[in-house]
């Protein structure tokens, strides 16, 4: 997989792009602020990383005819945009960079390794009702946790917690979406409806406000 773009509908559209592909491409696009964040950034995977989920936000821009307004990060460090216009969301893991953008409505993506490790510790960010409907199996816990992260980067909000904030609806470890609410926090409960992909053994999440 090189660059994989979907058009989600006409105000959005995400784009999964390879870590290593992006060598000859130029990153002229990029604003004087992120080529300043660029400059700081010295560790070569972290740089790659970095640039990649921004070449990834220029390609999604690019298929809804948006233009690239730049991106900084707030103080909760959700990335927003410049000029005020549309939403997005990055997400990277080992060999691949992600992005979402939305012209008028918050979006949240992320993408995880399938692994084994996570069956430890469900119980740092799970209900005890997600306990109860979950399979032992990495893949339904990943598909949780990612749920759970593509929910917390919509609504973008540092101090919400996986665990007490965040809760799913049952949901198989074949779903195609997963539903989800933020409840007990001091901003207002709001219900998420999360579109999950297998891509080999990463599970991907996204979700629009
Ligand atoms: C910050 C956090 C969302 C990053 O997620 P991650 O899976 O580690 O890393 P990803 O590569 O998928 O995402 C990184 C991107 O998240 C984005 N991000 C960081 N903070 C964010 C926030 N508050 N809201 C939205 N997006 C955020 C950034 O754009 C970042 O990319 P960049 O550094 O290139 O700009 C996550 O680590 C986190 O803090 N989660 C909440 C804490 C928590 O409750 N953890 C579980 C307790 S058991």
């Amino acid at each position: 997989m090189q660059t994989k773009i979907e058009k989600i509908d006409s105000h959005s559209a995400l784009a999964i792009k390879n870590i290593d592909s992006y060598e000859n491409q130029s990153l002229d696009f990029l604003s004087f602020r992120e080529k300043l964040s660029l400059a700081n950034i010295s560790h070569p995977a972290k740089r790659l990383e970095w640039t990649t989920a921004r070449i990834a936000i220029h390609e999604a821009l690019e298929v809804l005819g948006e233009p690239y307004p730049g991106f900084f990060k707030d103080e909760h460090g959700k990335s927003q945009s410049m000029s005020g216009q549309g939403f997005v969301s990055l997400s990277h893991t080992p060999g691949l960079a992600g992005a979402i953008f939305h012209k008028s409505q918050s979006v949240g993506i992320d993408m995880d390794l399938i692994r084994e490790k996570i069956l430890r510790i469900g119980f740092r960010f799970l209900d005890a009702t997600e306990l109860d409907f979950l399979e032992k199996d990495p893949i339904h816990y990943t598909m949780a946790w990612s749920a759970k992260e593509s929910i917390f980067k919509c609504q973008g909000k540092r101090g919400v917690s996986f665990r007490e904030n965040i809760l799913l609806e049952p949901f198989s470890s074949e779903a195609s979406v997963i539903k989800g609410r933020i409840r007990g926090t001091k901003f207002a409960d709001h219900h998420y409806t999360v579109q999950v992909r297998k891509l080999e053994n990463i599970i991907l999440t996204y979700t629009i406000w």
